[in-house]
Order: structure tokens, then sequence, then C-alpha cells
């Protein structure tokens, strides 16, 4: 298969870059930073900058977006160009491909959980209606995934969440961990498997994908301290209603995952396996980097 991801410099994007470089031929999109990924082929776009005449292209695995949530408020136009404009120009770029595009949980209000994929969006941040635009610039037989995820950044000079919080608790430091915003978090590596089914078997419609079971951020950083060997006790819980934010964080978007559980032969790992997957990687990461020295 020839397969376009978007955004491969992205925690996500060079995750399934790397997943998928070996079996397919993989072209992927960077935009500030060109990291370069070997076994793939790198194209340098930014989105909103217009559409691209490619052909030959089976699936484009659409994760490019403007993520910093309260960025996203702070330049509302920026986020319409970077989460609307540019998913159009993509799906214009690639007639005939499959478009699995990424959204998020966020186009949620988080007043209630639990959300099926027939539940009507009701976001409250800039950053969820534009993800939620960008999803109705998807076309016919395009692939919609609602989602929160979570894995390592693509590199030292973009590190990820894990990464930083792994930083803190090897420095002795305690991080906090919100005991009221619930979601159903996936993996990025988890992920990678039920976008290969998506694209195998040219699935076509909304999914919600994420873990079975809902947890805080409080437990979901508890539970990363443990796999990484640290005291879950350095966690200590915080309230994310007490942090200033520019953009309303939304109470909880656990997802409603019976659909995606009913359609992939695919499984959602739990914390624990996902955390041990992401251990992995970084140990491997961290020795690729001793022996570069
Ligand atoms: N991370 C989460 O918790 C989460 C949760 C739910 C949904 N999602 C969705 O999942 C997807 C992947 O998220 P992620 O965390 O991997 O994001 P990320 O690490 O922030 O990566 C996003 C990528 O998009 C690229 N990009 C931004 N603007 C662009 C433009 N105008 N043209 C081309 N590329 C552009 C960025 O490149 P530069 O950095 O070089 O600009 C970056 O490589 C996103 O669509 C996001 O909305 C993420």
């Amino acid at each position: 298969m020839n397969i376009l991801i978007t955004g491969g410099a992205g925690m996500l994007g060079h995750l399934l870059v790397n997943r998928f470089k070996s079996r397919h031929r993989v072209i992927y999109t960077t935009h500030r930073d060109a990291i370069n990924i070997d076994g793939a082929e790198q194209m340098s776009w930014d989105l909103t900058q217009g559409r691209k005449a490619l052909s030959g292209i089976d699936a484009v695995i659409h994760t490019a977006a403007m993520t910093n949530v309260d960025g996203c408020e702070k330049d509302p136009g920026q986020a319409h160009q970077s989460n609307v404009a540019a998913t159009r120009n993509m799906v214009n770029s690639v007639p005939g491909a499959q478009v699995i595009y990424i959204s998020t949980d966020f186009v949620f209000d988080g007043t209630r959980g639990n959300y099926s994929e027939s539940d009507v969006p009701s976001p409250l941040s800039v950053y969820g209606r534009t993800k939620l635009e960008g999803e109705g610039e998807i076309p016919q037989g395009g692939c919609i995934i609602r989602t929160s995820i979570y894995g390592l950044g693509s590199g030292p000079q973009r590190p990820g969440m894990v990464e930083k919080m792994i930083a803190r608790l090897r420095n002795g430091e305690t991080v906090n961990g919100f005991t009221d915003q619930i979601f159903t978090p996936v993996s990025t590596g988890n992920l990678a498997l039920f976008l290969e089914e998506i694209m195998e078997r040219r699935l076509a419609g909304i999914y919600n994908i994420g873990s079975s079971q809902p947890c805080t951020k409080y437990e979901f950083m508890r539970a990363a301290a443990r796999t990484f060997g640290f005291d879950p006790e350095a966690v200590k819980p915080g309230l994310s209603s007490a942090v200033n934010y520019l953009a309303p964080r939304p109470r909880d978007v656990s997802l409603d995952t019976t659909k995606a559980r009913n359609t992939f032969k695919t499984e959602a790992w739990d914390l624990e396996k996902s955390f041990g997957f992401i251990k992995t990687q970084y140990l491997c990461h961290q020795d690729t980097k001793t022996q570069k020295l």
C-alpha cells in the first residue's frame, strides 16, 4: 500500500511512520521540523498553504493539526487554518484515497461522559470546535477516529508528556494528576494496530477508539509512574478546575467504545500493557542514545 501520513514529526505521526514503513511505502509530511525517518519518504508541506496533486496514494492518515488547546484559543484564525482548511487541502490532494482523520474526544463538552458515536458533539474550546469542523471535510467513505492518545514524543527535541513526567520523577519531584478529568486514552502503539485494520478492511464512518475502562488523569499518571518503577505516591491529586487555563477543559470525555469492540479484531490495551510497551520503546531510545555517545 502507498500510505501518506501527515504530521510525521508529531507524537502519533512519527510512531505510525516507523510502524508502517517496513510493510508499506510510506510518505510523511513535515512542517516546521524536518525530521528524517530512514526507510520512508519525507515531504515538506505546510498544509495551510494549499493542495498538492498527489497520485497513487491508497490511504491517508491525517494526524497533522494545531494541538495546543490554549494556543488554539489564543489564535482561532490559525486554529481554523490548521485544523479545517489544512484538512480540506489534504482531502483535495488525494482523490480516490481512503482518508482517515484523527479527531478528538474534545468534540464533547464533558458534562456527561460515556459518549457514543451518535451523541451530538458540543465542544467547549476552539480546538474542539475546529477539530469537529475538520471532521466535516472528510469525504464519504472516509473514517473519523475520536480518541485521546498518549505515547513518546518524536525525539529529544520534542519530548511527550510521558518523558517529561519521567524526568521530573527521576529528579525526585512530585507531579500533579487531575482527579476531575476523566478520559479513555489509547496509546499510540495500540492505535496503530486499529489504523492498520481500518486500512486493510477499508472501514468507513466514525469510531470511538479508547481504553475499555475510563480513568482519571490522576489514575493514569499513577499507572505510568508504577510501570516506570517510581513510587506512585509521587503523583499527587490535583484539580484541573484550579488551573487558570485559557481554554475551558471538559470534565468527563470518556468514550463508549462498544461500536469499536463489535467491529475490530484489534483489542484495546489496558494502561499496564500500554505503559509496558511505551517503557520498552523508551529504554530502546535510551540505549540508542548511549550507543551514539
Ligand atoms: N495528543 C493528544 O492527547 C490528542 C488527543 C486527541 C486527539 N489528538 C489528535 O491526534 C492527532 C495527532 O496528535 P499528536 O499529539 O501526535 O500531535 P502533535 O504531536 O502536536 O503533532 C501534530 C503535527 O501536525 C503538524 N502540523 C501542524 N500544523 C501543520 C500544518 N499547517 N501543516 C503541516 N503539518 C502541520 C505538526 O508539525 P510542526 O510541529 O512541525 O508544526 C506536528 O508534526 C491530532 O490530529 C490531534 O488533534 C491528539
